[in-house]
């Protein structure tokens, strides 16, 4: 039976399926950037992004991180709860770089010191503003929600940023989202992926995410399948531990 489009995105498109409550998430080989200025496609994309969210999502659930990833269906799709989601990005960094760099004028690559938190108002049409606790009290939203979500993303970023060192990456920043299951429960969403993090080789500080797109350095195909490989290869010999 084929299976109903509910939304098509930039990169991605979500069905509804016979399972009440699951949907899948299909991820395109498409890019936007700049609130879709910019355009562009390559190859393994969306199998990258669909298989590095996957794993990532099952070992964020071992380390007590609810989120709403259920099984990985083919090389380009997930299978997910469904969820009424919070109109909010969350970004965590680590290190200065794109907007902040230029919000503090501060030279990319300079170390926080500490995590800084920060949440956007997700409306394509007003690009993403980031906002503060009162803009979001306007829009309705709760302070719990807010503290949930920022809260969230500081223990994302204490989970991740050694297995990403492990692997020989700098999580420099990155972007998640969050939304309620049908219990209630605010999980983690969306993807975690090259196109939504800041991925820095340890070594050589190369950009290995969608910045080579943004910035047009090229390698950018090249730059995602070895963010893959580095997941894939470490985390399928440790198993999720
Ligand atoms: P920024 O420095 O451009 O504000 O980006 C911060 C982080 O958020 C970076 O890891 C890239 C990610 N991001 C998204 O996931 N979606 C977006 O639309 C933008 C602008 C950034």
């Amino acid at each position: 039976m084929p299976e109903e489009l509910l939304y098509e995105g930039k990169a991605k498109k979500v069905f509804a399926t016979d399972e009440e409550g699951v949907l899948v998430h299909r991820y395109k080989d498409d890019a936007t950037a700049f609130n879709a200025q910019k355009r562009g496609s390559w190859k393994d994309k969306g199998r990258t992004n669909a298989t590095m969210s996957a794993t990532i999502f099952a070992y964020l659930e071992v380390h007590g991180v609810p989120t709403h990833f259920v099984e990985q269906v083919d090389d380009a799709a997930i299978k997910t709860k469904r969820l009424d989601m919070l109109p909010i990005e969350v970004i965590v960094r680590n290190v200065a770089a794109g907007s902040l760099a230029r919000r503090l004028g501060y030279e990319e690559g300079t170390k926080l010191r500490a995590p800084i938190v920060e949440l956007c108002y997700k409306d394509d049409e007003l690009g993403d503003p980031m906002l503060n606790w009162y803009h979001f009290r306007e829009l309705g939203v709760s302070d719990e929600d807010l503290e949930f979500c920022e809260e969230l993303g500081l223990k994302v970023n204490e989970i991740l940023t050694p297995f990403f060192d492990e692997r020989g990456v700098t999580l420099v920043d990155f972007k998640i989202e969050i939304g309620r299951d049908a219990e209630g429960r605010l999980v983690l969403a969306d993807e975690i992926s090259p196109d939504t993090c800041r991925f820095w080789d340890k070594e050589t500080g190369e950009k290995l995410d969608k910045d080579r797109f943004r910035r047009d350095m090229g390698g950018v195909e090249e730059a995602y399948a070895e963010m893959l490989r580095r997941v894939q290869e470490i985390t399928q010999r440790g198993a999720v531990d």
